[in-house]
């Protein structure tokens, strides 16, 4: 007998309307458009604008597309994962208030911090619900207002983020289809060089850090560039082994939308080829845990049953880690 897998059986991605573009950061800081499209591959990004707008607002229409498209009712959703590192609050969670703005009652929910890596994991969470049929219908958000925890004075970190994500529906399969495997790693010490310096108990919000300019993303970028291409690779190598999967068996690569070099770097070092590397980095920029999600909702119309996918991710923590899946539906 075949085990049950949680296959995702929908994806609906959001990003919202405002754009800024790598000209009008021209004018904001010491850039230029050839600096970020060289140095990242971003054109633009979107950014989340309007009085009283959050984190639950985008993922209420991710979740109320995705409820659509599954032909699915608010009744019937069990769980709600929601990965983000820029929720409405530092406190409640948001995957709760997702769920009231969306009407779904029966269910219960909750945030995963893994900043990029976030939505790989949420997945993993996800699926061991469905697989052990504690729970029948599982969402799983990824997304990020990053433009909240911008300072849009320093230019190694304002160029590269933007606002937005994504939802997939998990449900049980028998058909083979589904999350296969996944290589999920962490290593604390990475928090020096990639997080928000204030705001948590180690150095709480006063005069003095709001002054220090300590509420915003703290990056070290070469440091962490290097571990992202070698935390990739390498998870991706052990999935790939341990599957029996080559890079012809592989369909789809589907990497964290970082940095355009980044995703070159770990194609470069798997010898894997570009034409079957999932991209949307010039869109979007980097959405945090949104990134996966959106480049599974751009693809989707060319995804097919029994595809083998490999996602992977870097990001704060440090966190990152692989994951194959087999798609399991036709647009
Ligand atoms: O998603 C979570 C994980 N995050 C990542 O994976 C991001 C990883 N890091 C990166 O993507 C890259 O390190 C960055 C895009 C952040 C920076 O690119 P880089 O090629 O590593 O640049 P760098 O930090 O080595 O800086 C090179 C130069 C510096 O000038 P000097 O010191 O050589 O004179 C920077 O000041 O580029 C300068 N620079 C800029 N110049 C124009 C940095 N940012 C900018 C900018 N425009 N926006």
């Amino acid at each position: 007998m075949s085990r049950t897998l949680a296959a995702i059986t929908g994806v609906q991605g959001f990003v919202p309307e405002d754009v800024l573009t790598n000209a009008q950061l021209e004018t904001m800081v010491e850039t230029s458009d050839e600096w970020i499209t060289s140095r990242t591959g971003i054109k633009k990004r979107h950014i989340l604008k309007g009085e009283g707008l959050a984190a639950s607002d985008m993922g209420k229409e991710m979740v109320e597309g995705l409820l659509k498209k599954t032909n699915t009712s608010p009744d019937e959703v069990d769980l709600l994962l929601c990965a983000t590192i820029t929720g409405d609050r530092v406190f409640p969670d948001t995957a709760n208030t997702i769920c009231d703005k969306v009407g779904i009652k029966n269910a219960f929910g909750y945030d995963i911090n893994a900043a990029c890596s976030g939505f790989l994991f949420a997945l993993s969470t996800g699926a061991k619900y469905v697989e052990t049929g504690a729970r029948k219908k599982v969402i799983v958000v990824g997304l990020d207002v990053m433009s909240s925890i911008l300072d849009y004075s320093d230019r190694t970190t304002c160029v590269i983020f933007g606002d937005g994500g994504g939802a997939v529906m998990l449900e049980a399969s028998d058909d083979g289809n589904g999350l296969i495997d996944e290589v999920l790693r962490g290593d604390g010490n990475g928090r020096h060089f990639l997080n928000m310096k204030a705001g948590g108990s180690l150095h709480p919000t006063s005069a003095e850090t709001i002054a220090n300019n300590e509420h915003f993303v703290y990056q070290e970028g070469r440091t962490v560039f290097k571990h992202a291409v070698r935390g990739m690779t390498n998870t991706v190598k052990e999935l790939m082994e341990r599957n029996g999967l080559t890079n012809d068996s592989i369909d789809w690569l589907v990497p964290h939308q970082a940095n355009i070099r980044i995703i070159q770097s770990v194609a470069d070092a798997l010898d894997f080829p570009m034409e079957k590397v999932m991209i949307n980095i010039h869109e979007y920029g980097n959405t945090t845990a949104g990134t996966l999600p959106l480049c599974l909702w751009n693809y989707e119309d060319q995804l097919k049953p029994g595809d083998n996918i490999v996602l992977t991710a870097f990001g704060g923590g440090f966190t990152w880690g692989a994951t194959y899946l087999k798609w399991a539906y036709t647009k």
